[in-house]
Formats: C-alpha cells, structure tokens, sequence
C-alpha cells in the first residue's frame, strides 16, 4: 500500500514514519523543498525525531519526500497535517487546507482516501475541504472519493508516547468512508476508535484541547490567590494528586504556548457564534493564561525591587525558550511575551536554551530573529541581575544556577529541594 502524507511537521513526520515501519509506503509532500531536502538525505529538522529513524525508512524505500503534488495520483489514501494558526483577530485560519485541498483535487482518483489531521473546528471536513476536493475535481465525496477526520494526539517531547501507542480517533463522511480510514489506521495504530462522524471527532479534539487550557488557567488563577494568602500551589497541587480519584494535575506556568492549546479553543469560539453560542469558559481561560507573563513580570519587579533595582536597566534572562520542556519547539512560547513586556520595560534582556542555540526567523517573532542563547557558564549567567525560568528542560543544571545567579524568579518550580540563599528564589 502506498500512502501521502501532506505537512511534514510535528505532526506529519512522526505519522509518516509510524506508518513506514508498519510496512507502508509513504510519500510525503510539503512545500518547504528545505524539509523535503534534509528528509530525503535522511536528515530530522526535528530535535525529539531521531536522524536514524528517518535514515532507515529511506534506506528501505518506505518513506520519500517530495514538493510534487501531482504525485498524490500515486496514493490510496492522502492525509492532511498542515497547520491551523490564528489570523491577526484570533479568527480561524483554515487556508492551509483549502490550499492543499485546492492542489490536490485535479489529482483526486477514483477510490482515493482523504483524511484530514489538522486540529479545527467541526463541518471543517464535511463543509470547507469536501467543497474545495469535489469542485476542483469533479467527483463527489462518499461516492467517488472516501473522505474523514481524524485527530492528531501527540505529545512532543515525551519518550513514553508513542504514536502506535495513542489511540486514534477517526470520523467518515459515510459509513464507507469510516470503514476505509479506520482500516488505514489499523495498519499503522494500535487502537482506532471509529466516531460517528467527522463533526463529532472534530469536536472531540477541541474538547481534548479546552480541558487542557480551562484547568491550567484554574491553576494559574488559584497560584496568584495562593500566593497572596502565603500558600505554596505547588505543594497544594502535588498533595491533591495523591487522591486516586477524581482528580488530575496541571501544573501553573509563565502562560500557554505551542501550536495548540493558545490556538484551536477559539475555532470554537467562532464556530460556536454562527450558532448564537458563546464560550464563556474558553474567553475565561485564555483571560487568565494570557495574563500570567504579565503576572510573572511583577513578580520580577518585586525581587529586583528587593534588592533595590527597577526593571529598568536591569539585566534579565529568560531561561528556557521553547513553549515546553525538553523540545526545540517555540511557537506561541510565553518566553517571548516575557522577553517582549520587560524591553518595553527597559531592561537589558537575553534568554538561554539548550535547544535553540538561535532564534530563527517566524512570522510571529521577527524582531527577536538572530538572537543567540547566552553562554551557560558561572560569569554570563552571574552577570544578571534576575534569571526567570521559563520552561525547565531536564538538561539544565539547576544546582549550577543555584550557586550562580544572584535573583531567580521562578515559574515552574524547578528549585524545589535545590540550596539557596534566603530571598534568592521568587516564584511566579
Ligand atoms: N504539534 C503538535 O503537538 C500537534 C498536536 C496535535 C495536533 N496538531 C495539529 O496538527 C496540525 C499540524 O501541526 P504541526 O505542529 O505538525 O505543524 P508544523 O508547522 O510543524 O507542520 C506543518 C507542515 O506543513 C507544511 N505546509 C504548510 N502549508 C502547506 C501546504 N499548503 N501544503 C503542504 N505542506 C504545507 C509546513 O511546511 C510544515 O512542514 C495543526 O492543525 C495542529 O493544530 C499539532
């Protein structure tokens, strides 16, 4: 069987290759001839994506990468991982998939799968891509052509998830077409769980991601009354863990980032208003998440007000880039808010990650584009006057900050049980 995966990124490099070892052939299409180029000499642009998994795949002729998409004619089924950003007013922008729908579709055969992957709201697949398919290849979903949804779930960074692992939900147009994708999967996963329909697992993505941010945004909320009651929400929340039931952990943060739990809630929102809908829940969270790096800057001036300074004139590192722990991934990181509100503040500031030694250029950060990690040795690090430890890589040596950094502010509780002077660490 031969397969083409359409977005070769987070999502759609993992999938490709999960499906290579299971024995499929898989071409994978992206327009960035950067990504083709590196995959086809065997290279990952991916830090948690090992280059050996993607050597091999490509040794055994199973996995390709390509820019033509006139090739998808190849496939029996095409799945579609592009992404799904805000525009500037935080309304969907689902032209990604209209995009590839548009290139795809004078290419459709009879008898091809299409799946989509991409996180958005529901009627996505059934309203917007079946119109772009059936118009621009004159044949008509559930009848000439098999169409479905089915969710990405992936956990970047995490050596435990695996994606044969996670189960995978999958919607169809048809009963037919639920029948042909659920077989796709089974190949490849080892639970596929069919829905009812495309709007329903669409749906249920979006579930999976506003759970997601309504609790980090509770304990964020609870972290700022905690703390003005001079109770520690870290202590709170790994007590309340140890009941077994009932209760799961999120953990309070610098602010949300990454390519979806900023984002895909407010699919809904729109989509819920051309239904006289609102959700409340959602506008609350991301209320809430969105002000944590402002949260986190005051906290900054009122350590460094401790020690007699103002943000102004200071010199501050944000520590920890990427929008999570122990990947090379800074879409949406609240680092960059906290970078952005303390310049504007007058302070001199850097940031140091392991995994971007620079910033490359993105649509959302140009102005920080260039900008290198600082050096991690006791005279750059002991040169500032605050380190905020935004995102705690398990690398970093946080016994070395201890004895180095003279103010830490710090958001993820990385110096639980560390030794520090009194007054050294401030957390937020
Ligand atoms: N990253 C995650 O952890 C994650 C998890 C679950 C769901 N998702 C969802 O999966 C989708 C993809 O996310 P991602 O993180 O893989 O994005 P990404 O930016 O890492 O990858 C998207 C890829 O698509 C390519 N691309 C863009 N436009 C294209 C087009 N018209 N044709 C072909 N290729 C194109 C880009 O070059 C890029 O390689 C999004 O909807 C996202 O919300 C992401």
């Amino acid at each position: 069987m031969k397969i083409a995966i359409i977005g070769l990124g987070y999502v759609g490099l993992p999938l490709s290759l999960q499906f290579a070892r299971s024995g499929v052939t898989v071409l994978g299409l992206d327009i960035d001839p950067a990504k083709v180029k590196s995959l086809n000499a065997g290279r990952s642009f991916i830090r948690h994506i090992r280059s050996a998994g993607v050597r091999e795949q490509v040794a055994a002729g199973r996995f390709s990468a390509s820019t033509d998409f006139a090739r998808v004619r190849e496939a029996e089924a095409v799945i579609i991982c592009v992404p799904t950003p805000l525009k500037q007013n935080r309304e969907p922008d689902i032209s990604y998939i209209v995009n590839t729908g548009k290139t795809v579709a004078p290419h459709l055969k009879k008898g091809t799968l299409i799946v989509l992957e991409s996180t958005t709201y529901p009627g996505t697949t059934e309203e917007d891509l079946r119109e772009v398919l059936e118009k621009g290849s004159d044949l008509r979903a559930g009848r000439d052509f098999h169409l479905a949804y089915s969710p990405e779930r992936e956990d970047p960074g995490n050596p435990d998830s695996r994606v044969a692992d996670i189960p995978k939900l999958v919607g169809g147009c048809t009963p037919a077409c639920l029948k042909r994708a659920v077989a796709l999967y089974r190949k490849a996963v080892k639970t596929v769980v069919p829905m009812s329909s495309c709007r329903a697992a669409e749906a249920t993505k979006l579930l999976e991601n506003i759970f997601r941010s309504v609790n980090i945004a509770l304990v964020n909320e609870l972290k700022v009354v905690y703390d003005a009651m001079g109770i520690d929400i870290w202590e709170v929340v790994n007590a309340a863990k140890t009941k077994p039931f009932g209760f799961m952990p999120f953990y309070p943060g610098p602010g949300l980032g990454g390519h979806c739990i900023p984002i895909d809630p407010f699919y809904l929102t729109w989509k819920a208003r051309e239904f006289g809908q609102n959700t409340r829940f959602i506008e609350l969270a991301g209320e809430i998440n969105t002000a944590m790096p402002q949260y986190v800057v005051e906290r900054t001036a009122a350590a460094l007000n401790s020690r007699q300074k103002s943000v102004s004139g200071s010199k501050i590192l944000v520590l920890g880039l990427a929008y999570k722990a122990n990947v090379d991934d800074d879409r949406e990181s609240p680092g960059y808010h906290l970078l952005n509100l303390l310049k504007k503040r007058g302070a001199k500031v850097a940031y140091h990650d392991p995994f971007i030694p620079v910033i490359r250029p993105s649509r959302e950060h140009s102005c920080w584009a260039g900008t290198k990690s600082t050096a991690w040795n006791r005279r750059a690090i002991g040169s500032f006057d605050a380190v905020i430890i935004c995102t705690a890589h398990r690398t970093v040596n946080y016994r070395q900050l201890a004895r180095w950094a003279r103010l830490i502010v710090d958001t993820r509780n990385a110096m639980a049980g560390m030794k520090t002077q009194p007054g050294q660490v401030w957390m937020a």
